[in-house]
């Protein structure tokens, strides 16, 4: 039997994120989340990413629907670049970690704190009686995913930023409850200029998958035709677009768009703006759907090449689990030990 084992002060950098599979991906996750995850793929820093299945079903889900997302989102990830010889990819429930951890989280969070989860308070809407007791406990999951690998940084979308504050709760929570220094306060890594890409339709929604009207989003899986005809129809006002970026101020749909512009060529809103000032929509919008079209088309081409062979996805799935598993086995025996939970089973 082991006794609690020392822990160590500092954390080795390790990235974690997740991606639901509970519908398509719009360029709002390939600019905040995917493109990002690639990007943080570098020497001595170990990236750890997952198709997150168990919170997509807090809400209904047809299983072939949902075995076909899982698929299409790992799709999403190597077609954007994360590369599963420097990353380890996988689903979340084939590593049974992450749900045992959740549910000694359930036993660390507060009510209180879940209650304030604007996600939640969203997603339960006014018949919150209705909704599934995972829906409200999603975020002790999440942080789950996080801490079994005792990640030290999570790059997500400025939406998840409060999950990713309830994680660092959690873990200072379950600290100072056993006196340990066992989990990292996480850091959110919130970065760039499209961190919260809106509606096309609305410049002050969220552009989601969720949103009635596909018009108000571009997906991953759109043609060039279809893009270049939903930017063209994008919602922008009379104004032509100014020289400075503090004259996009009271503009959300222009700074949308110059954000937008700025997040696909590597640039700044800034040199955007730098560059177009003075223009009108009639002459920005065909510049920004070739970029688009000149950046999405590679991917989504890459994504049906893969999505051709779904053995080879199950595989690539399979051994990140593998990989997963043993990182966040050990991590997990050790919460045990310091829970005062009896390990011993020969293994
Ligand atoms: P999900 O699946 O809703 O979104 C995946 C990622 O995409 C980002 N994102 C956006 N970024 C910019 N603009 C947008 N319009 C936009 N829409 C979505 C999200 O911020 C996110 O980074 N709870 C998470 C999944 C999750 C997770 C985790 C993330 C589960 N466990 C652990 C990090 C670490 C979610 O529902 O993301």
């Amino acid at each position: 039997m082991t006794e609690p084992v020392q822990t160590p002060q500092v954390f080795p950098t390790r990235v974690f994120s997740g991606i639901q599979p509970s519908g398509g991906l719009t360029l709002g996750n390939y600019l905040g989340a995917l493109k990002r995850f690639a990007e943080m793929q570098k020497d001595g820093v170990e990236t750890i990413y997952c198709v997150v299945d168990m919170h997509a079903i807090t809400v209904w889900q047809d299983p072939a629907k949902l075995r076909q997302q899982t698929r299409e989102i790992a799709a999403a990830f190597l077609a954007a670049g994360v590369d599963p010889a420097r990353s380890i990819l996988f689903n979340q429930s084939q590593v049974t970690a992450h749900a045992e951890l959740a549910w000694i989280f359930n036993c660390v969070a507060r009510m209180g704190w879940m209650n304030r989860m604007t996600q939640w308070k969203d997603k339960a809407g006014k018949n919150a009686e209705a909704a599934s007791l995972g829906l409200f406990a999603y975020p002790a999951l999440m942080a789950a995913d996080i801490l079994a690998y005792r990640a030290t940084h999570v790059p997500v979308g400025e939406d998840q930023k409060q999950h990713v504050e309830l994680t660092r709760d959690i873990a200072i929570k379950f600290n100072n409850d056993f006196g340990v220094n066992f989990f990292p306060v996480t850091e959110p890594v919130i970065e760039g200029v499209a961190t919260r890409v809106m509606s096309l339709r609305d410049g002050t929604k969220k552009m989601s998958k969720s949103d009635p009207s596909d018009q108000s989003r571009i997906n991953m899986t759109d043609d060039a035709d279809t893009i270049t005809q939903k930017i063209r129809k994008a919602k922008t006002d009379p104004e032509p677009l100014p020289d400075s970026i503090e004259g996009l101020k009271e503009r959300p749909e222009a700074r949308n768009l110059v954000n937008i512009y700025a997040a696909l060529s590597r640039s700044t809103p800034e040199a955007v703006v730098a560059e177009f000032a003075g223009a009108q929509f009639g002459a920005f919008k065909p510049k920004l759907a070739e970029l688009a079209v000149s950046v999405m088309a590679p991917i989504s081409d890459e994504m049906n090449r893969l999505m051709a062979d779904p053995a080879e996805i199950d595989r690539i799935l399979g051994d990140g689990a593998d990989r997963a598993e043993a990182l966040a086995r050990p991590v997990l025996d050790e919460v045990h030990d310091i829970v005062g939970m009896i390990r011993s089973r020969r293994r």
